[in-house]
């Protein structure tokens, strides 16, 4: 058997069709969307993915603004920035690019942004409104990751969803959204002893760990929809997942490849949620 690719690429195409009649239908009434992205520092991949997020939201013709900030800015002054950038009624979501500077309180940050403009779901009052399944703004990439479950026809409902790695930005949000969806979730960690046990159990399976192909075929169920959300550079300059493309996709019956799967959902997740959010100070 193999696997159905998901292609995070022509998905993603697809969902930002369907925001950008959302955002010009707001346009049309005078409000233009606004995002704004502060990034601290010189990290090299953070850069790339501030970029990536601006130039989406010109192609979707919104506004956005780009704060880059030197890497020994304060945290007074980047608290004064956000405050200052949630004041602004042209700016509808605002993030901070993670991680900060070891010198800055990321917890702080959080915080001090607007929930009405977190589009990044971060803040405790929008992880809280998630967990007790009154979603405000899901985090970006396990909101791409449900997308592209849903519009390859996978059914969620009643299945068993094996997500591993529990992180703030993914492995926990992801849960919590299939289990809104009415899967059986079981949460494991890069940790978890007999952790095959545990995936070849899943009808779905999401691996978020940061391990270079930790998951090989032999610890997938056969049929099962394969989600990886890892991308790890290897040393010679190829990008693989955290799950074993060439042995799972022998087992699986979806996959997602890396590049290509949910890398491209989560910028069009955020423009989404930035357009939503306009949607909201409009109504
Ligand atoms: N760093 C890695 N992923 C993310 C993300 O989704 N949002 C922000 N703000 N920082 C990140």
């Amino acid at each position: 058997m193999t696997a159905r690719i998901i292609d995070g690429k022509a998905i993603a195409q697809e969902v930002r069709a369907e925001w950008k009649l959302r955002a010009d239908a707001l346009k049309a009434r005078g409000i233009t969307p606004g995002l704004a992205v502060i990034i601290v520092g010189e990290d090299p991949a953070s850069k790339v993915y501030v970029a990536n997020k601006v130039k989406a939201c010109a192609e979707l013709g919104l506004h956005s603004v780009h704060v880059a900030l030197p890497a020994d800015t304060s945290e007074t002054a980047l608290l004064a920035k956000i405050a200052e950038l949630n004041a602004d009624p042209k700016i509808h979501g605002l993030l901070v690019q993670l991680p900060v500077p070891k010198h800055i309180n990321s917890d702080k940050v959080l915080n001090a942004i607007s929930p009405e403009k977190d589009v990044d779901g971060f803040h405790p009052l929008n992880v809280g409104a998630l967990a007790t399944g009154n979603m405000r703004f899901a985090p970006c990439t396990p909101y791409g990751a449900l997308i592209l479950l849903q519009k390859s026809g996978v059914e969620i409902e009643g299945k068993h969803a094996v997500v591993v790695g529990r992180s703030n930005i993914v492995g926990k949000p992801m849960a919590l959204l299939l289990l809104q969806h009415n899967a059986t979730v079981t949460i494991c960690t890069s940790k978890t002893s007999d952790l095959a046990k545990h995936t070849r159990d899943a009808d779905i399976l999401v691996v978020a760990t940061g391990k270079p192909r930790m998951i090989t075929g032999d610890m997938i169920k056969p049929g099962a929809a394969v989600i990886d959300v890892g991308i790890n550079r290897m040393a010679d300059g190829k990008l693989c997942g955290d799950v074993d493309f060439e042995s799972a996709k022998e087992v699986a019956g979806w996959i997602t490849p890396v590049p290509g799967g949910v890398g491209p959902m989560t910028i069009t997740m955020l423009v989404a949620n930035t357009v939503q959010s306009a949607e909201r100070a409009a109504a």
